[in-house]
């Protein structure tokens, strides 16, 4: 029969059994369950993944009309001919732990320089760019790209002068962020709105005429025209499509100042906004408390969560940011710098917790990361003491932002707490050319991006996005080789992996993207699982990820999204059709 017809007699039959238990006064919630599944939908696939303990390989769920997850089956009942006719293999919706949206939809709509292998090349895309966008470069709407490395300018900064490409670019106002986006790139316009002499910033360096790294940026942010909030608005929905076609369900949103909460809020029940956002929240001052501009929530419709904050305790490592015990390996002179100081960062840590919220610091080098465990500590013996540190933790959940290079006692305290690492595989991999050269060999060997040593705290993974590209199966095969997904090579141009004894497995991988970012954002049993009640969220791959060779892993692409039960991304092209 006709599939209408067929649902207005599932619908009526259904109606009737609801009727009529509540004549016979069957309990309200039997009758909800009834009304519920008149909603519902069926989907069936070859194979469906739930990551859940319940029944981890099923082949069908139903989906309410709330968009949750309803009965999690095998199909033992319909034919064969009907089970030969179903496609695609089904896990559930990625998330990555550790990204940042704005900027990454801001980043699609500017100048990308990434992979650029010299200033020439940096010039002609500059040049192509602004051929195609008119008003880029404006006073009230400047140039603005991403992804250079004076690795490509043969290890030395460039300077301002180097933007005055030709004629009309004289006259632009033109800001490049370094590729780790810890460092900005100016031409001599953006300069000469600058104050002279320029102001002494803790914790910032100015490395040469036109360039700002880590705190230091502050000085140029004042005067940049911030995007109005429609642009705003444009770079989420940009960012979101394209997340959507990566798998991407939901992120965390690594630092997200109020002003903005303000305009997620608004946004978040609108049609476009397609992914689920856990925002950890920046004060307007970096490194403060200030509860009164923001309000913990959770939307109705779980597309965002606002109940933790960020705060940073250093830089990064390109840059010689990152806070380290001893001094770097090739800068004898220089061991980075913290960008607060343990009193204050405890005081905060205690702040914030008591407010009810989870802190996330950003953290690198190894003496910040020994400063956040120090202000965890130190907190946690505060906000519990009649508890165990380990029981205070799993309340709380703070969390350290990269957790990069860590000191082998550190990494003790860690797993003894079970503070959570959020770790972004794919840095390891983009890093590991020069990580060596930074830190020498003890320090690579013993306490640079940790993954197995780390894997009983069941780390949040994520890409930091747009420092990295957002695709998660890039994520999960770094994780699983320590090579880059880019070439396929560890940095010895060979497949044994960068240090090879951090890789982790497939599954530890994909759970470091679903089940853990859940519960590192306080939404076990709502994301990164499909099971009764959870968020109707899955990818529809071709293949399940176990029968790949490694190779294949890198380059997957998803065949269909779907968020809150409704398809938000079809792959397209024949095979999608075809079926297979
Ligand atoms: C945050 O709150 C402070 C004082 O409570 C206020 O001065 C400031 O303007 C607020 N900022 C935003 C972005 O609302
Ligand atoms: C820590 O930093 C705060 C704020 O910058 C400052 O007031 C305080 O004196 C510092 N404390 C120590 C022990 O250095
Ligand atoms: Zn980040």
């Amino acid at each position: 029969m006709p599939l209408s017809i067929y649902f207005l007699f599932r619908a009526s039959v259904l109606l009737a059994i609801a009727a009529v238990a509540y004549q016979v006064g069957l309990p309200n919630f039997f009758i909800f369950k009834v009304i519920r599944q008149i909603f519902s939908t069926t989907h069936c696939y070859i194979s469906v993944k739930t990551l859940s303990s319940g029944l981890p390989h099923a082949e069908c769920f139903t989906v309410s009309g709330d968009g949750r997850f309803g009965r999690i089956f095998l199909d033992e009942t319909s034919y064969d001919v009907v089970k030969e006719r179903r496609t695609g293999h089904v896990i559930p919706g990625l998330w990555d732990g550790h990204g940042h949206l704005l900027q990454y939809g801001e980043l699609m709509n500017s100048v990308t320089l990434f992979g650029a292998n010299s200033m020439e090349e940096v010039k002609e895309r500059l040049v192509d760019y602004k051929d195609s966008h008119e008003v880029a470069g404006t006073n009230e709407q400047w140039l603005r790209g991403v992804g250079w490395d004076q690795a490509s300018f043969g290890g030395n900064w460039p300077v301002a002068s180097d933007l005055e490409i030709g004629g009309n670019f004289k006259d632009l106002y033109v800001m490049l962020d370094r590729v780790d986006v810890h460092c900005i790139w100016v031409s001599e316009k953006v300069l000469s709105l600058l104050p002279s002499p320029l102001p002494y910033i803790s914790g910032g360096e100015i490395p040469a005429k036109g360039v700002f790294c880590d705190n230091a940026i502050d000085i140029v942010m004042k005067y940049y025209p911030k995007p109005s909030k429609e642009r705003k608005t444009q770079f989420i929905r940009d960012a979101m499509w394209d997340l959507n076609k990566l798998g991407i369900v939901g992120i965390h949103d690594a630092g997200v100042h109020a002003d903005e909460v303000k305009l997620y809020e608004g946004l978040a029940n609108q049609k476009y906004w397609t992914v689920r956002v856990n925002a950890m929240v920046e004060c307007e001052a970096r490194n403060t408390f200030c509860p009164g501009n923001i309000s913990k929530m959770s939307s109705k419709n779980g597309m965002l969560h606002v109940r933790s904050v960020k705060l940073f305790a250093d830089g990064a490592l390109g840059s010689w940011g990152s806070a380290m015990i001893e001094p770097y390996s090739d800068r004898k002179d220089s061991s980075g710098s913290l960008l607060i100081n343990t009193t204050t960062l405890s005081r905060l840590t205690k702040e914030w917790a008591t407010a009810g919220y989870q802190v996330n610091i950003h953290a690198i080098g190894d003496l910040a990361n020994r400063l956040a465990i120090d202000a965890f500590t130190s907190a946690l013996d505060t906000l519990c003491p009649e508890s165990t540190r380990w029981e205070c933790q799993a309340r709380h959940r703070f969390r350290i932002e990269h957790a990069q290079i860590i000191h082998p006692d550190d990494q003790r305290r860690i797993i003894e707490i079970g503070i959570i690492p959020s770790i972004q595989p794919t840095h390891a991999t983009s890093d590991m050319s020069y990580a060596e050269t930074r830190l020498g060999k003890v320090r690579t060997t013993e306490e640079a991006y940790r993954m197995r040593s780390l894997i009983s705290l069941n780390p949040v993974l994520g890409s930091d996005f747009p420092v990295e590209p957002a695709n998660i199966f890039e994520g999960i095969y770094a994780a699983v080789t320590r090579r880059s997904p880019r070439t396929g090579l560890d940095a010895n141009g060979e497949t044994n992996g960068w240090y090879s004894e951090e890789k982790i497995t497939l599954k530890e991988a994909l759970e470091g993207f679903t089940v853990n970012p859940a519960y590192g954002a306080f939404l076990e049993g709502k994301a990164g699982v499909i099971e009764e009640g959870a968020y109707a969220d899955w990818i529809v791959l071709d293949e399940p990820l176990e029968g790949l060779d490694l190779e294949s892993l890198r380059k997957v692409t998803v065949r269909e999204t779907w968020v809150s039960g409704k398809r938000v991304y079809k792959r397209p092209g024949p095979e999608n059709l075809r079926g297979r």
